[in-house]
């Protein structure tokens, strides 16, 4: 489902963010992406969803090689793909519910339709009863379980979450991860980076990445 052939990242010739980096993830899998802070983790799921493009080598996603695809295909690309980033708010001068609605709303659902499947989102990451909550009257975890939602509404086959566990106590991260997790158990493609070593589940495969390189071959 994703493949890395060889690719290295370069933004400039003096900030190299990954080196020769090769691994797939197949279809259904969880994996969990380890590194220090600079390694080259979001730079990876950047790539992942046509963010950014290789310096060198082969992304591909689906089929399709991330360097080659045309500018009016990554729209269709990304549908595919539920992206939680690390830079992403919530839009805070509404409820969570219609932040969930948005993605529905933009690929043209109606809205009785985006209403109902935003409230089964909510439901899935354990928020229906604050479905008319303000963003900011959640806490840090509660929101980044309503990002989870807005990431699956569109219910695409592969979920990349960068850090969705950062700033987070110990027992809101176990939340989001339990949410995340319970998409990888009916199927759903799931890579998730953290920075925080402890926060790795031992049943998952790790892809450990130090300074732009695989620590070992996965
Ligand atoms: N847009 C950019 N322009 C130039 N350099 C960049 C850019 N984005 C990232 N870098 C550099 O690439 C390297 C990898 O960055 P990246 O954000 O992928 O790391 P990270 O593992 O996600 O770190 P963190 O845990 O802090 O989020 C860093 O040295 C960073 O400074
Ligand atoms: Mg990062």
């Amino acid at each position: 489902m994703i493949e890395f052939r060889n690719v290295s990242k370069q933004y400039s010739p003096d900030a190299t963010a990954l080196r020769d980096v090769s691994f797939t993830v197949a279809k259904g899998e969880l994996v969990f992406l380890a590194g220090p802070s600079g390694a080259g983790k979001s730079t990876l799921l950047k790539m992942i969803a046509a963010v950014e493009r290789p310096s060198a080598g082969q992304v591909i996603v689906n089929g399709q090689d991330i360097a080659r695809i045309k500018p009016a295909a990554v729209p269709f690309l990304r549908r595919n793909l539920g992206l939680i980033f690390q830079q992403q708010r919530l839009l805070t001068d509404r409820s969570i519910l219609a932040n969930v609605m948005l993605p529905l709303l933009v690929t043209g659902a109606s809205r009785a339709q985006a209403e109902q499947r935003a409230r089964a989102a909510l439901d899935k990451v354990g928020l229906l009863e604050r479905a008319d909550a303000q963003p900011l009257a959640l806490s840090g975890g509660e929101q980044q379980r309503v990002s989870i939602a807005r990431a699956i509404v569109n219910r695409p086959q592969v979920i990349l979450a960068d850090e969705p566990t950062a700033n987070l106590d110990r027992a809101s991260a176990n939340k989001v991860l339990d949410a995340l997790k319970a998409f990888h158990s009916v199927g759903v493609t799931c890579l998730i980076s953290s920075h925080d070593e402890q926060m790795l589940d031992a049943a998952a495969r790790v892809i450990h990445l130090k300074q732009g390189q695989l620590e070992v071959q996965a």
